[in-house]
């Protein structure tokens, strides 16, 4: 194991933002040409753990401009002035040391000795207390979906709300060697009903060239009526211990919120599949000298997909996938260690969770290229003809033989044929090559990546980063 993986002290909370935008995307006048700017607004932005998006480049009079200047505040506000009671404490970088290089890469504190580890858990308030959530129980997985689906990221609008599956997060909590205890439920103790969770899974992730065993910390949620209440810092702390318990001293996770201090800022592309739903709902909006037939035309695309070969992803491609992977993502900085088993828990297709197809050479039946993504539909609030917004997340690509652009085009032709509404890509590792070509619109919000007890001494480009947190 190397150094870093045996170094000490905990986690991380993840994920993050709502993210939406407009998809008046990177149009000419006569609505053919995917490059050029056009207006949009800026329907949510990111705050408190959301996500949000709005397409474009940026042009006077529409709102981009505040964008930019609200993007340009939220870094120079980086380190500047706000205070983080509970994050001040914690084993991560510092706000007060950023540009100071002197620090060693690697672990902030060494690990202690397991028996040394706090052996109970947390107070929490009185009215409450600790549960385990067993997500294979029928009962306890559908708890934990209605409280996520009713109190997890909203945009700042309040006009969708994500809305993870019950099969999702019994993929995303369930990976290899995952543990039943870092699923951690708080509930009232009087009516036992659930008000907060927050869940670590195990990861082998790489950072230059460590492979370091940390927590990947999702779902962190406090039921609405018990925000503000200091309780996050707690469930943080019951997560961190308990990892700390199975000897693992770091985590990385995500958050649209700004804590100290993200490894990489990365922003969200939207590519409209279904600009007329996405319009009608307000996820996006009609550019300015487009009308409604011309977007739909715009964002057309082919009934089947170009490149011979392409098909779904089978358990017979474990082992070729994982190659393929493994060399990918070793051009990387931070990206994650998959053997065959995580592959599989991870790629193998999962009906409504995760596609994965892949090209094999008509000749040689070589695996030559790869891609993925995952479903993650958002409640629409309070519209009154439409309940669901069905989105897919880029996951992992692999292009050898196929040009990146055109397999990403076939993925989204796909994506279409199984009427998901929009295609959401972050720009990391090679996605900022095929976003604006493809007519992805720039989101508006931004997800921070965090590793708990882990200092990297510059911040990454996001384009270093080959790692998608769900
Ligand atoms: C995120 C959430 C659990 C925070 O709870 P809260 O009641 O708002 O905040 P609390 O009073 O309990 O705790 C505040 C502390 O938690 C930190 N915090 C807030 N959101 C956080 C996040 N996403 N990740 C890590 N820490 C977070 C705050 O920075 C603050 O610590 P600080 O003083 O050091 O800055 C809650 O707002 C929520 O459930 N939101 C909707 C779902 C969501 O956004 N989840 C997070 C996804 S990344």
């Amino acid at each position: 194991m190397s150094g870093a993986a045996r170094c000490n002290a905990a986690l991380y909370v993840n994920r993050c933002i709502f993210h939406r935008y407009n998809t008046e995307v990177l149009i000419d006048m006569d609505g053919s040409h995917p490059s050029s700017g056009s207006p949009n607004q800026n329907p949510n932005s990111e705050s408190d753990g959301k996500s949000n998006a709005n397409a474009n480049t940026p042009s006077e009079g529409d709102g981009s401009l505040e964008i930019l200047a609200r993007r340009a505040q939220e870094s120079l506000s980086i380190g500047n002035g706000k205070r983080h009671a509970f994050w001040e404490t914690q084993p991560v970088g510092q706000f007060k040391d950023l540009g100071d290089t002197s620090f060693p890469e690697g672990p902030i504190e060494l690990p202690t000795p397991i028996s040394e580890v706090k052996q109970e858990p947390y107070n929490l308030p009185n009215l409450y207390e600790w549960t385990t959530c067993d997500i294979d129980s029928e009962e306890t997985c559908a708890e934990v979906y209605n409280l996520l689906t009713n109190n997890y990221v909203e945009d700042d609008e309040n006009m969708f709300r994500f809305n993870y599956s019950k099969e999702f997060l019994r993929w995303a909590l369930r990976p290899p060697g995952y543990f039943r205890n870092w699923h951690i439920g708080v509930r009232v103790k009087a009516s036992k009903k659930l008000v907060a969770f927050i869940s670590g899974v195990p990861a082998r992730i790489r950072v230059r060239d460590e492979v370091v065993k940390m927590a990947e910390v999702n779902f962190l949620c406090v039921h609405k009526k018990l925000r503000s209440k200091r309780l996050a810092p707690v469930m943080i702390k019951e997560v961190t211990r308990r990892v700390h318990l199975e000897n693992m001293w770091q985590a990385a996770y995500t958050a649209g919120v700004v804590l100290p201090t993200p490894v990489t800022t990365c922003q969200y592309w939207h590519r409209s599949l279904n600009p007329k739903k996405l319009i009608d709902v307000q996820f996006s909006r009609l550019g300015a000298r487009m009308t409604m037939s011309r977007t739909i035309k715009l964002y057309k695309l082919p009934g089947s997909t170009a490149t011979p070969g392409m098909r779904k992803m089978e358990l017979r491609d474990v082992p070729a996938v994982t190659r393929l992977l493994r060399n990918y993502f070793s051009q990387f900085v931070v990206a994650p260690d998959f053997d065959e088993d995580d592959v599989e828990h991870w790629l193998l297709p999962t009906e409504n969770v995760v596609d994965s197809f892949l090209v094999e050479s008509p000749e040689t039946h070589e695996i030559t290229d790869f891609c993925s993504f995952y479903t993650l539909p958002s409640t629409i609030l309070g519209n009154p003809n439409y309940s669901t917004l069905k989105a897919a997340y880029s996951f992992y690509n692999v292009s050898t033989r196929t040009p990146l652009l055109q397999l990403i085009n076939d993925m989204l032709i796909l994506a279409k044929q199984r009427d998901y509404d929009v295609f959401n890509a972050l720009d990391v590792m090679h996605n900022e090559t095929f976003l604006k070509e493809l007519k992805f619109g720039l989101g508006d919000g931004q997800l921070h990546y965090y590793l708990y007890n882990y200092r990297v001494r510059h911040a990454l480009k996001p384009s270093e980063l080959g790692l998608v947190l769900l």
